[in-house]
C-alpha cells in the first residue's frame, strides 16, 4: 500500500488568478484520513494560504462539503482509503460562486432560506407566564426528520435545476418550508410550499 496520495486541489484568488486551476499536492496516506485531514495536512505543512472551511469534523455543522472526484461530499466523511492508489480530486461545490480556493459564498441559499420564514408562525403569542408550547411524540414525529438539515449545501450541488434556475429554491430551503409547515405549533393560512411554488420555480423541479 503506497505510504503518500497525491490531492489534486482547486485553486482560485479572485484578486489575481483570470480562473481557478489545479495544484497537486502529495500528502502522507494514512487510512484512517479523510480528505479533511489531507486538506489540514496540507495547510499546516506545505501551504498555509489553502482556503476552505470546517468546523466540527463530525458530520454536524455542514461546513466541510466539497466536490471529491466530482461528487458532493462532507470531507470529514470521505476517507481517503477509498479512492487510494489513484489521485483524489478535490473542488468547491457546484452551482456556487467561489469565493477562495475551497469557500463558496452560499448568500443565495441564505436568501431563498429567510422567504421560507423558516421559524414558528402564531396567529397569536401566548403570554410567556403560561408556558412552552407542548408537543406528543407523535407530533414530533411528523417533522422531525426535515428537521435533521445541516446547511451542507451538497444537495445543491447535486441538484441540475437549482444550477439552472436561478428562482429555484432548492432542496434545504424546501425540507425547511416543510419541517415548519407539520409543525403542530406553527399557524400560518398559507402552507411555505405553496407559497414557495409560485415564487421560488418549484414548477421545473420533477
Ligand atoms: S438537505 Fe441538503 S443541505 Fe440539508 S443536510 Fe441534506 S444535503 Fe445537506
Ligand atoms: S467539519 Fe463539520 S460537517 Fe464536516
Amino acid at each position: 500500500m503506497a505510504d503518500t496520495i497525491h490531492l489534486q486541489v482547486s485553486r482560485y484568488s479572485p484578486e489575481k488568478d483570470a480562473a481557478p486551476y489545479f495544484e497537486t499536492f502529495e500528502v502522507p496516506f494514512r487510512k484512517d484520513w479523510v480528505v479533511l485531514d489531507a486538506l489540514n495536512y496540507i495547510k499546516d505543512k506545505k501551504d498555509g494560504s489553502l482556503t476552505y472551511r470546517w468546523s466540527c469534523r463530525m458530520g454536524i455543522c455542514g461546513s466541510c462539503g466539497m466536490l471529491v472526484n466530482g461528487e458532493p461530499k462532507l470531507t470529514c466523511a470521505t476517507f481517503l482509503a477509498d479512492y487510494s492508489p489513484a489521485p483524489v480530486r478535490v473542488e468547491p461545490l457546484r452551482n456556487f460562486p467561489v469565493v477562495r480556493d475551497l469557500v463558496i459564498a452560499m448568500t443565495d441559499f441564505m436568501r431563498k432560506l429567510q422567504r421560507m420564514k423558516p421559524w414558528l408562525i402564531r396567529k397569536e403569542e401566548k403570554p410567556l407566564s403560561e408556558g412552552e408550547y407542548l408537543q406528543t411524540p407523535e407530533q414530533l414525529d411528523a417533522y422531525k426528520q426535515y428537521s435533521m438539515c445541516i446547511n451542507c449545501m451538497l444537495c445543491y450541488a447535486a441538484c441540475p435545476v437549482y444550477g439552472l434556475d436561478p428562482l429555484f429554491a432548492g432542496p434545504a430551503a424546501i425540507a425547511l418550508a416543510q419541517r415548519y409547515n407539520l409543525d403542530s405549533r406553527d399557524e400560518r393560512p398559507l402552507p411555505r410550499s405553496l407559497s414557495a411554488r409560485r415564487h421560488l420555480g418549484l414548477h421545473v423541479c420533477r
